[in-house]
């Protein structure tokens, strides 16, 4: 949500900082803009110089000026949440002598009251943004230094906060602060970087420091120190990017979609590397902080996860359940953070995140810390503010995934939740057995995702057959519920379809209404204990005239068609059953002619309530 990409060294900055905002893109896309510090003529001041575009950062690039020298800037892509798209709410944000200028992720919670006060000062605001209060705020400062200047303006502001300042009575230097969004900092030869998440700054060096909350740096070119925002040094020890610049391109596909979905086999076989045991049926999870006395303690498991990580929970939930006999469900941290939930001290919480910054699961974190809960992360993103925030957890080692839609995370936390599951089974009465049997299912999951994706061609034919439909039906039962929830989202977000997603059992409860031949079905039937109660289902659907394209592991005679999955261990199917309808979201939205990697109105990473 939202992108910030700065610069200070040697090299033509404005270039660099289009680089970093492409890369940056997909947190954010209707809005950007740059600010450089122009080469002071001789003897004279140095001056800012900014250009900004409604629109992609593409627009923007055609507007930045063939002489737009500097070699210290910094940039900014947006999704608005303060003010609609458009130029002059674009970041950066000036003030109104043109010496500050400022980009900022999150949102200032007093903005409005601190407007009023300095426009009742006489400032004039040049957009409708909550940012540009802090710009002014800054500029206003009497302190003699830059970071002064902005400490002075941070104690007044409420909310959260990740900017980059510039000032051009200080061009020898940005000053950036973080609370709440995060901020790194990469460290090149004689030149520094800042940027909101490593994308933007890995093809240049891999060598960073994060910033924590409550903490500010200021980068020089060969140099930069980092402070608490009451002015103590900190120590920065500079960790290396765990992922080559190459695993954030393309790599050949057309898609950020479709190089997600294609990496699966490889990914899943990560996330497994290393972790399983077999002399004991068990896998070893390093960072769980959780000793077995602990383990057998837990009376409950609580997950909590947004959009497709809650969709990955449920999942978990059925797992942690099924192996470890542990009660679990899984919960929108959204919901749950309202609604002043029981804390129970037996309770094991887990949040689950594919970015590890989601507002709502952080905010749900960090409630329940302060109630004393114990709280273990899933999270994609290693060292983000979730996994840094919780106990414990297990790192779902997806890789960096770029398209907006979550695809690979989501397979690759499924597979987490089962590592967690069989873990904690092993522990409390999973037996040798069943420990090894599940074990078997997980090194077989690769080879069987590479199978199904090798069936592409077929599924690209069925999107071409169900691309014209208005609105679809997913339905499952127990195992299959939250794959066809998932695959209905999946669908939406990418293609627009309307998409409803219902438990098979619920049909005749209502939705079965809405059943004629211009509403499909997409039915998820596994080969389990439910099938014949699924097949009723399918019937039903099909009295009514309505078209079914089912996903199973055989044939399904009453569906028009059927995409045919390889059979793993039951308790292990629904991470089978979910990819090819990934495929089939991917080619409906490609047929639709869809912006895959960034549907409208949505960013990667929600990082605002
Ligand atoms: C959908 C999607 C979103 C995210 C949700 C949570 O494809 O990606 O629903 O799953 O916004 O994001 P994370 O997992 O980063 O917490």
């Amino acid at each position: 949500m939202c992108g910030i990409v700065g610069y200070i060294g040697k090299r033509d900055v404005a270039p660099l900082l289009l680089e970093g905002l492409q890369r940056l893109e997909y947190r954010g896309y209707d809005s950007a803009g740059i600010v450089i510090t122009g080469k002071p003529a001789a003897g004279k001041a140095a001056t800012l110089r900014m250009v900004k575009a409604k629109g992609r950062v593409r627009e923007l690039e055609a507007r930045v000026p063939k002489r737009f020298a500097g070699t210290t800037g910094i940039a900014h892509t947006r999704w608005a949440t303060h003010g609609a798209p458009s130029d002059h709410n674009a970041h950066p944000h000036l003030d109104g002598e043109g010496k500050v200028a400022l980009v900022h992720n999150g949102i200032i919670d007093n903005a409005s009251e601190l407007r009023v006060k300095l426009e009742a000062d006489g400032v004039v605001f040049a957009s409708e943004t909550d940012t540009e209060v802090l710009t002014h705020l800054i500029a206003r400062s009497p302190a003699e230094t830059l970071e002064e200047k902005v400490r002075q303006a941070l104690r007044l502001i409420e909310g959260t906060y990740g900017i980059a300042v510039l000032h051009a009575d200080f061009p020898d230097r940005i000053v950036v602060a973080r609370n709440g969004s995060p901020v790194v900092l990469g460290i090149g030869e004689k030149e520094m970087f800042v940027a909101s998440d490593v994308a933007a700054l890995v093809s240049h060096t891999r060598q960073v420091v994060t910033l924590d909350d409550g903490e500010m740096a200021t980068l020089k070119a060969d140099d930069f120190r980092t402070y608490t925002t009451e002015g103590s040094r900190t120590s920065a020890t500079p960790t290396t990017v765990e992922w080559e610049a190459e695993s954030y391109d393309m790599g050949g596909h057309d898609t950020y979609m479709h190089k997600e979905i294609s990496e699966q086999p490889e990914a899943v076989d990560r996330v497994l590397r290393g972790r399983i045991d077999d002399r004991f049926s068990t896998v070893h999870l390093g960072g769980l902080n959780l000793d077995a006395r602990e383990a057998r303690g837990v009376r409950r498991i609580k997950i909590l996860g947004c959009g497709t990580s809650y969709h990955a929970g449920m999942i978990g939930a059925q797992l942690i359940e099924e192996l470890a006999r542990i009660p679990a469900d899984a919960e929108p941290a959204s919901e749950f953070r309202y609604r002043n939930p029981v804390v129970d001290p037996d309770t094991l919480y887990v949040a689950v995140s594919q970015s590890g910054e989601t507002y709502d699961v952080l905010a749900a974190v960090q409630e329940l810390k302060r109630k004393g809960a114990r709280v273990l992360g899933v999270v994609n993103v290693v060292g983000s503010a979730i996994a840094r925030e919780t106990d414990g957890g297990v790192y779902v080692h997806a890789g960096p995934e770029v398209c907006v839609v979550s695809t690979k995370c989501f397979t690759n936390t499924v597979v987490s939740f089962a590592l967690l599951a069989l873990h904690l089974g092993r522990i409390r009465d999973l037996s040798v057995a069943d420990g090894k049997r599940i074990i078997a299912g997980l090194r077989k999951l690769p080879a069987q995702i590479a199978e199904i994706l090798a069936t592409e061609g077929d599924i690209e034919k069925l999107a071409g057959e169900y691309a014209h439909a208005k609105s679809m039906m997913f339905i499952g039962r127990v195992r299959g519920y939250p794959v066809a929830r998932e695959a209905s989202l999946k669908l939406k977000e990418v293609s627009y379809i309307h998409a409803e997603a219902y438990p098979a059992s619920e049909l005749k409860h209502g939705p079965l209404a809405l059943i004629e031949p211009a509403m499909p079905t997409v039915a998820v039937v596994p080969d389990d204990d439910l099938l014949e109660k699924n097949r009723a289902a399918l019937e039903e659907i099909k009295a009514r005239d309505g078209r079914i394209l089912a996903v199973a592991h055989q044939p399904q005679e009453k569906a028009d068609h059927t995409i045919v999955v390889p059979k793993n261990e039951t308790e292990l199917d629904p991470i089978l059953l979910g990819i090819p309808l990934q495929l089939l979201a991917y080619h409906t939205a490609l047929a639709l002619g869809r912006d895959i990697d960034k549907p409208r109105n949505l960013a990667k990473s929600v990082t605002v309530e």
